[in-house]
């Protein structure tokens, strides 16, 4: 099977799907993978690189000619240039990247009238057999990082306490709202930086994990029971539940010199936590990164990749994190490509074995048609008749 890893066209994107060692990996599965000429050159790795692990360097239109091609983005998450390239392959071909498939049903239900088969690595289950496929969680981790050297540049004040000659400077207070695989992160790095880190999470499970890494977990008087669904993900709460979170909140957002904001309920707008009221009475100088800024912001009046300030407190909303170090989250995302190339390869690629777990949970189309229950439903289509995907 001819397998080609294609060039992203999203400006700024400067992942690539798959690094020079997951060429090695994906030819010792049998399969013949080609690279479009300049796929990796912004995440460091050169043509050369890649003829030298065994892939062929191809024109773009070759590559969209292969039998299954492999993207960070397609679909919803490629941006306005993707029904080009859509349009630029086969009808059969099997396309393997981010789709956003939750958000963007209709754009992945054009993709499948088109003929294309999706897999969206983004619906890959959270179970532990799948953990190594999990680009949400390696890329997530990588922005967890990566918010916390965000917000400490354009922090006035550094984060360790530093005795001087000249005085003793106290560290910077860090809060992270949303202690997931992202926060779980900014959290590690925060204290790595020498801040005074907390931490809130919804889910009253995580408060071991926040403490493991040695930061203190903000207890609401909430009741926060059935808070978590399967998977570990946390569940939509009632606004009810939001108005009181919020007010509670209020106190320890105004003491933070940083919030780094985090939380999520997947498939969902973001739930707001910092109130336009909350960072008015931050001080002057704090700055709040919004990861959620994309899907409507945890924070209020964070706007997609700008910087906003309001009354000398900054809000940044950056959208797309790992792509400011594309190395290493190249390398964790070629990672999970060829682990999930490797198992539909073991379970029976080019046939799709449909009592796969792995494989039914991220196949949104084939066949002319979507097949995958949620996405149907929010394209606004009644379920498919048992059997017939
Ligand atoms: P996750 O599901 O591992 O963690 C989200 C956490 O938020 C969970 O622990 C959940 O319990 C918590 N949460 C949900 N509702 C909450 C509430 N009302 N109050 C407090 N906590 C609440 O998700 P992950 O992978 O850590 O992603 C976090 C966010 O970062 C997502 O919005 C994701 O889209 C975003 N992200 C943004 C990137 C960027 O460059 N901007 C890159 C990668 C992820």
């Amino acid at each position: 099977m001819k397998v080609a890893v294609l060039k992203e066209t999203l400006p700024g994107e400067r992942r690539v799907a798959v690094v020079p060692a997951g060429v090695s990996a994906l030819a010792k599965l049998g399969l013949d993978v080609s690279v479009e000429s300049g796929a990796g050159l912004a995440a460091g790795f050169s043509d050369d690189d890649y003829r030298t692990a065994g892939a062929a360097i191809v024109s773009r239109g070759d590559a969209l000619a292969a039998e299954c091609v492999v993207g960070v983005r397609g679909c919803g998450a490629a941006g306005d240039r993707w029904a080009e390239e859509r349009d630029g392959l086969r009808a059969g071909t099997v396309l393997v990247a981010m789709c956003d498939p939750l958000s963007s049903p209709e754009i992945c239900l054009a993709a499948a009238e088109h003929g294309l088969t999706i897999f969206a690595l983004e619906l890959v289950p959270r179970i532990t057999r799948a953990q190594s496929m999990d680009v949400l969680s390696s890329q997530a981790n990588i922005a967890g990082y990566r918010a916390v050297i965000v917000a400490a540049a354009a922090l006035p004040r550094i984060l360790p306490m530093m005795t001087t000659a000249a005085g003793t400077l106290t560290p910077a207070k860090v809060l992270v709202l949303g202690a997931g695989v992202a926060g779980l992160q900014a959290i590690a790095t925060a204290k790595r930086l020498g801040a005074q880190v907390s931490a809130y999470d919804v889910r009253p499970a995580v408060k071991e994990q926040v403490q493991s890494l040695g930061a203190k977990f903000v207890e609401l008087p909430l009741e926060t029971g059935g808070s978590e669904v399967a998977g570990g993900y946390a569940k939509a709460m009632g606004d009810e539940f939001y108005a009181r979170q919020r007010e509670l909140l209020g106190r320890v957002v105004a003491d933070s010199d940083v919030v780094i904001c985090t939380a999520l309920i997947p498939g969902q707008k973001a739930p707001v936590l910092v109130t336009a009221d909350m960072v008015r009475r931050m001080r002057p100088g704090s700055v709040v990164v919004d990861l959620a800024a994309e899907r409507g912001g945890n924070c209020e009046g964070s706007r997609p990749d700008e910087t906003v300030v309001v009354d000398g407190v900054t809000i940044l909303g950056p959208t797309n994190l790992p792509a400011d170090v594309p190395f290493h989250t190249s390398q964790l995302y070629s990672k999970n490509v060829v682990t999930f190339l490797a198992h539909l390869v073991k379970a029976g690629l080019p046939d799709l074995p449909v009592d796969d777990e792995i494989c039914r949970d991220t196949l949104v189309a084939r066949g002319g048609q979507l097949v995958h229950p949620k996405v149907r439903e929010r394209a606004g289509l009644p379920p498919l008749a048992p059997g017939s995907a």
